[in-house]
């Protein structure tokens, strides 16, 4: 979508008019250069009542004399949040149909500032569509929309700002749902690092390294081996540094990368085992977070580590039962080989924690089922060592509308899952209960110690919300981007 911004005069190709609730009329500001004909159309259905600009409704009009409008229920302004404002932006694109065209023109008045940049924002967040693998006759390619936002003159510049911010932090939303949608024949753990590698070469200010199966063997990294070995695609680590050349430390996110999980020889039942192709999530927000950074101009250090495997049940797999030596030096007996998103994030996490100097770290990982029993799709889990960094995470989330909700990292999961009769660690709990506390407790064990500390670390579980939400309204289906705005705000402050 290519958005202008400009104060209200024009009027290009389909209107679209969001209004407050119970709005009788169509404001001065709002109503310059509409035919006569459609301001009387919208005038009479407001003053009749036959719409009432509820929140999440649309009403679609046609002149009699040409031009089309398309009303956008806005709901109560004093009920007004920018959540509710991103929906209205994203009905937009919901509501639009072949016969508005793909010229829009977008009338924002009566409104103040951020919730005006979240009406734009929800807009572009929605337009997007996974249509890679659909085969299109040549005339059928659709032009990108073109929106023409006009506001009062006085607020042209900072919804300007707001929006060119925001286009720039959707390429790295929308590089991750790509990724999180794409199947998994196609993207294994080398297509993952072939395509970082290919961005990177369009930023002189990103370097991108992988470590591939075989320096991973060397260097000891068995958690990330021992899940990836069962698999004709071999796993690799990759890693994204933005901005080197400034001095650390800094922000270092890493995410788990299963293209897909199988379950491996611990074998998830078929019904809905398609959608494990999402189990890279974590690594998709990585990425994501990155082509945010670089896109919006970002001029400081930040770090992505994806830890990249394919979970398959083969000759060469990993058995339960099985003791791998992580590369922390710890030991886990894996006694599911279908818990192996902690296994590859054990090595990301003490790789990163010993190599790449983070102020703080957080990883992000479609950890586990659990956390879906736990919080439904409405939340993502966050557990973290750090109260300040949990508290700044849980804020980010909600100034984004991608609540992260704090979860508890009692000694008692700890305990249990360090209580191997042969290892230093078992990748299993004792009992069913608590699986996302018992992972995430789990992962603790791997985030090194900087001057006789443990560094500031959190973990996101995005199980829940990597994917499937029916109540996300700004993602028609598939993969959703979660927590790259979350991120970019959390670390650029924008
Ligand atoms: N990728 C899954 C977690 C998952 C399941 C995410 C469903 C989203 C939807 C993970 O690797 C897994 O299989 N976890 C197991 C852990 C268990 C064996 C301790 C789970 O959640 O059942
Ligand atoms: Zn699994
Ligand atoms: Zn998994």
């Amino acid at each position: 979508m290519k958005v202008n911004v400009e104060s209200n005069e024009n009027i290009l190709g389909t209107l679209v008019l969001p209004l407050w609730q119970d709005s009788e009329s169509i404001s001065e500001n709002a109503s310059a250069g509409i035919h006569r004909d459609l301001r009387s159309q919208i005038d009479n259905v407001l003053s009749a009542g036959d719409f009432k600009a509820k929140s999440g409704s649309a009403m679609t009009l046609a002149g009699t004399q040409g031009g089309k409008a398309i009303l956008i229920g806005l709901g109560k302004k004093d009920d007004a949040d920018n959540q509710a404002m991103r929906e209205a932006g994203a009905k937009v694109i919901s509501s639009r149909t072949k016969m508005h065209g793909t010229i829009l023109s977008v009338r924002l008045n009566d409104m103040e500032d951020s919730l005006m940049a979240s009406f734009v924002e929800g807009m572009i967040l929605r337009d997007y569509s996974y249509d890679h693998y659909k085969t299109k006759e040549e005339d059928e390619e659709e032009a990108e929309l073109e929106v023409l936002v006009t506001c009062e003159e006085s607020k042209t510049k900072v919804l300007s700002n707001a929006t060119n911010i925001a286009s720039a932090v959707a390429k790295g939303v929308f590089r991750a749902r790509d990724l999180g949608n794409a199947p998994p024949n196609d993207l294994y753990p080398q297509a993952y690092a072939r395509l970082a590698m290919e961005y990177a070469e369009t930023h002189d200010n990103l370097e991108v390294t992988v470590i591939s199966y075989e320096q991973a063997i060397d260097m000891g990294m068995g958690g990330l081996v021992g899940v990836g070995m069962g698999s004709s695609r071999k796993p690799c680590m990759v890693i994204f540094e933005l901005n080197g050349d400034k001095k650390g430390p800094s922000p270092c996110i890493v995410g788990k990368g299963i293209t897909f999980d199988t379950g491996g020889i611990s074998i998830k039942p078929s019904p809905s085992m398609d959608e494990m192709k999402y189990d890279m999530h974590g690594s998709a927000t990585t990425f994501g977070t990155i082509v945010a950074l670089a896109e919006s101009g970002w001029t400081e250090r930040v770090v992505g580590v994806s830890c990249m495997a394919e979970n398959m049940p083969s000759a060469n797999a990993q058995r339960p039962g099985d003791v791998i030596k992580t590369y922390s030096g710890k030991t886990v007996e894996v006694l599911n080989t279908d818990a192996e998103g902690r296994l590859v994030l054990s090595d990301g996490l003490w790789y990163t924690g010993t190599h790449l100097n983070p102020s703080y770290i957080i990883d992000l990982a479609t950890l586990t089922g659990a956390c879906v029993v736990a919080l439904g799709h409405e939340a993502s889990g966050l557990w973290s060592n750090d109260d300040d960094l949990l508290k700044r995470i849980k804020e980010a989330g909600e100034h984004c509308g991608e609540i992260a909700w704090p979860m508890p990292l009692f000694k008692a999961f700890e305990k249990e899952m360090t209580d191997s009769k042969i290892a230093d660690t078992r990748n299993l709990g004792a009992g069913r209960w608590g699986g996302s506390n018992t992972a995430a407790a789990f992962l603790k064990q791997f985030v090194p110690e900087k001057d006789g500390k443990q560094i500031p670390w959190a973990h996101l579980d995005i199980a829940g919300t990597a994917w499937g939400a029916k109540t996300n309204k700004l993602v028609k289906n598939g993969a959703t981007g979660i927590h790259v705005r979350t991120l970019h705000h959390l670390i650029t402050g924008q």
